[in-house]
């Protein structure tokens, strides 16, 4: 069976039982900010599971293209990707654990349907904890289909609980089946630390909500959501040993056998990392938000999939500019599924082919370096070399790298930039020069507003004054909404009002770190550091100068909120 195939059953099965089949969604989850992609078939679903009427009805059946960054760096193993295919079939408030356990196991042991051996099966329950008990009835039901309780185990939270997708969310004890891969018969006794038991659907009995204090609070309707592997279950109907040698896979593999001249079965983890990679990126760029390679967010994980594709395909001798090369088979693959994957080719080739071109040059240069001993700072700052690609080759050499020396060095060179720029005024911009005292000022009222609005994972992670304006970057996952740049700049505006004089205190460092004063650059300051405090509001480790009194400061706008790359934002405000 191949892939066309299944997906083919797949949605007429659950057409026969009354599901609508809906479209998969984008790749971008549209109602969630606080995750990048989305990860699982539901995702587009979460409104809907909480009450919301869908427009289709209350039984829908999709297959969604998902990614999954958490379990990147096990890509290269035989079933882990960081793009697959999701089969789901959902119930928002309709059927619940009996049909859809009954549903799964006639698609899957059904002659008509998958054809799966019922013997080679096993299933997982959950055991129960505090925030929801043992799920006897999905056991019950198994019993009921003939399972030998020997195949039933059952598990806590950490294996058999699903969601939520995001922070927050819909979520539930889940049944997860589980089918023998092993070329020996399968043993009688089910153990899931066995990876010859390989996961192939789960089904989740969606009726919590975990909220922002993590509780879980039972839904307004009971729902079902499955979800099964479509990569992996082509591998298991076809006997493969692993999943790159399903269709969804091989014109990729070979495809990069002919241009390196080298075997899939000499270098496994190279040519399964490429081809995983590559799929992932071809996605997310051909995905309608048309998202490009970058710093930060979705673009920057488009550029580490390529360049960690880049490094492998190094090590196999391929050419330069092979990614490209590789597109078509992509398109080969999915674009009668997908077709907005044909329709852009072009346009995916473009992006991909710049971006390759870019890296080449960046990666010839580093690696050298990298072998000459240079830390990985300086491949960083110098070769823009990205911190995730030193450690991946660290590892591989055996090398040990110090990322919270790295993190420090960092810190310290973007403070570096800013002492500069505001020492240039004090020199070089005699006019200019209380003007730039005062941004200097209100960069530190800027960031105690920050920590007290957004929360005190909040950091300074650069910062650069001129005389037009303040540039802040700090330590910050989201967008800031509306109202929170505007509680920001009625606090600052506040202080400014409130008159308050800045003073100025010797201590040692010793003592600011007792007092927990901020200052993540103090390594610069030796022993005796200055501590510049705006009343109880305000207190950071700093060389100065500043601003006698808050007043000299006028009126604080908020000008821009952008990121600046993954996990930081950057925000850009005038004194007018
Ligand atoms: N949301 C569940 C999962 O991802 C079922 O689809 O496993």
């Amino acid at each position: 069976m191949n892939s066309f195939e299944i997906r083919k059953k797949f949605l007429k099965f659950f057409a026969n039982q009354d599901h609508q089949i809906i479209p998969s969604a984008s790749l971008i989850p549209e109602n969630d900010p606080t995750v990048l992609f989305t990860t699982a078939g539901m995702h587009p679903l979460v409104p809907f599971l909480m009450g919301e009427k869908h427009p289709a009805g209350r039984r829908l059946a999709s297959i969604q293209p998902c990614i999954r960054t958490g379990d990147i760096d096990q890509v290269g193993d035989n079933v882990h990707h960081t793009f697959f295919e999701m089969l789901g079939n959902w119930s928002l408030g309709d059927y619940f654990k009996k049909e859809a356990i009954e549903f799964s196991f006639d698609f899957l042991t059904n002659k008509k349907w998958l054809n799966l051996d019922r013997n080679k099966m096993a299933v997982s329950v959950f055991a129960g904890d505090n925030d929801a008990p043992q799920d006897k009835e999905t056991k019950k039901i198994w019993l009921s289909l003939g399972f030998p309780e020997e195949r039933i185990k059952e598990l806590t939270k950490k294996n058999n609980w699903w969601g939520p997708a995001g922070q927050t969310g819909p979520c539930g004890p889940d049944t997860e089946m589980f089918y023998w891969t092993g070329t020996e018969k399968a043993p009688k006794e089910f153990n899931p630390e066995n990876s010859k038991w390989m996961e192939i659907w789960n089904n989740v009995f969606m009726e919590y909500f975990k909220n922002n204090q993590g509780k879980y609070k039972t839904l307004t309707q009971k729902n079902v959501d499955t979800g099964m592997g479509l990569e992996r279950t082509l591998a298991v109907l076809n006997n493969l040993s692993d999943n790159y040698q399903t269709d969804v896979f091989l014109p990729i593999i070979k495809k990069i056998e002919e241009l390196s001249g080298k075997k899939y079965d000499d270098y496994k983890k190279e040519f399964r990392i490429i081809a995983d990679h590559l799929k992932a990126a071809t996605f997310i760029i051909g995905d309608k938000y048309e998202i490009k390679p970058s710093n930060s967010g979705q673009g920057y994980v488009i550029r580490r999939l390529l360049r960690s594709s880049i490094r492998y395909g190094k090590k196999l001798g391929l050419p330069d500019k092979f990614l490209i090369k590789l597109i078509p088979k992509i398109v080969e693959i999915y674009g009668e599924t997908y077709s907005y994957i044909k329709e852009r080719e072009n346009y995916i080739i473009n992006i991909i082919d710049h971006e390759e071109e870019k890296f080449e040059k960046t990666l010839e240069k580093g690696l050298k370096e990298f072998e000459k001993g240079k830390n990985a700072f300086i491949l960083y700052t110098t070769y823009g070399f990205p911190i995730e690609l030193t450690m991946e080759i660290a590892k591989e050499k055996g090398v040990f790298i110090d990322l919270e020396k790295f993190n420090n060095e960092l810190k310290k060179h973007q403070e570096l930039s800013r002492t500069a720029s505001v020492g240039m005024f004090k020199g070089g911009l005699a006019d200019s020069g209380e003007k730039a005292v005062c941004y200097h000022t209100a960069t530190h009222l800027l960031l105690a507003a920050l920590r007290q609005v957004l929360g005190s994972h909040v950091y300074q992670r650069g910062s650069n004054i001129n005389v037009e304006r303040l540039r802040f970057d700090f330590s910050h996952s989201n967008k800031m909404t509306e109202q929170q740049i505007k509680e920001v700049e009625e606090i600052v505006n506040q202080k400014i009002k409130d008159n308050i004089p800045i003073i100025c205190q010797e201590m040692s460092l010793e003592e600011a770190k007792n007092k927990n004063i901020m200052g993540v650059f103090e390594n610069k300051y030796g022993q005796r550091v200055k501590i510049y405090a705006i009343g109880n509001f305000s207190q950071e480790i700093c060389g100065g100068p500043h601003a006698k009194k808050t007043s000299a400061l006028g009126n604080f706008k908020i000008i821009k909120e952008e990121s600046s790359s993954a996990g930081t934002r950057r925000i850009k405000a005038k004194l007018l």
